[in-house]
């Protein structure tokens, strides 16, 4: 199965560029809908295990709209939210503008490529990237940029569709996201083959397994691997030894 937002290797981000171009904003409607908003709680859970402290510096990779970025800043980290996309980062500086000053502090979103980050090495605190590494050309150089910009006793959080271990229910789940998924991105959004692309993207990705080994190989300390609905989403967890 091919898919018009999909092709390796270099031409991969700016197809990518385009899909989300294309679905800003409906962005946070659809979330909404194809998760029954449960990414909201998924969400909570990566920003609990970021043990915001106070003074931290927190960077989000591949932020969007930011709702990574917001929570983070809401538990008192001062926060950047990085992404490449435009469409995006207008929506999310539409939420920027609409949030009270006075509530909690709130992030700065900059443009850039979470392959290549604009940042010296050791900056952050905590480096979170929620359903971006499965869209970059290499999530592995993601990965590595993520530990070349965290500090020593950063902690790393990735959030992102993983694969079930059983296969029945991998392969139920799999039909979700070939068949319903991109019905409801027709249907609200007026593109089917943006919301196949999930699917197609899983696919060429090894998920939560294979993150958990690079982050072993980079000599990340305590990590884990947190599998929410039997694996259907996957939070994996790492620290940057002191
Ligand atoms: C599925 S959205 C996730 C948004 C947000 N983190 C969330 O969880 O709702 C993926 C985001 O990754 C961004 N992205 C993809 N490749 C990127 C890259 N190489 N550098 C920066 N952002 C990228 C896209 O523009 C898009 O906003």
């Amino acid at each position: 199965m091919s898919n018009e937002f999909y092709a390796p290797g270099e031409s991969r981000a700016a197809k990518v560029n385009d899909l989300f171009a294309r679905i800003a904003r409906r962005y946070d409607f659809l979330n909404d809908l194809q998760s029954f908003g449960l990414h909201r709680s998924w969400k909570r859970r990566m920003t609990e295990l970021a043990q915001v402290k106070s003074g931290d510096r927190a960077l989000d990779l591949c932020c969007g709209t930011g709702d990574i970025s917001f929570a983070l800043a809401r538990r008192g980290a001062a926060t950047t939210g990085l992404d490449f996309s435009p469409q995006m980062l207008e929506v999310a500086a539409r939420r920027r503008r609409k949030t009270p000053n006075s509530e909690f502090r709130i992030p700065n979103f900059i443009q850039g490529d979470a392959q290549q980050l604009p940042f010296p090495d050791e900056t952050f605190d905590i480096v979170t990237v929620g359903y971006g590494l499965r869209n970059l050309t290499s999530w592995e150089r993601g990965l590595e940029e993520m530990h070349r910009v965290a500090r020593p006793g950063a902690r790393l959080i990735v959030l992102d569709f993983g694969k079930p271990a059983n296969a029945l229910w991998r392969a139920i789940y799999f039909t979700h996201l070939k068949m319903s998924v991109p019905l409801m991105g027709w249907l609200f959004c007026g593109n089917a083959s943006a919301y196949a692309y999930i699917l197609e993207s899983l696919k060429h990705y090894p998920a939560q397994l294979a993150v958990a080994e690079k982050m072993r190989q980079l000599n990340l300390a305590n990590v884990r691997v947190i599998n929410l609905h039997g694996g259907a989403m996957a939070i994996n967890y790492g620290e940057k030894p002191v």
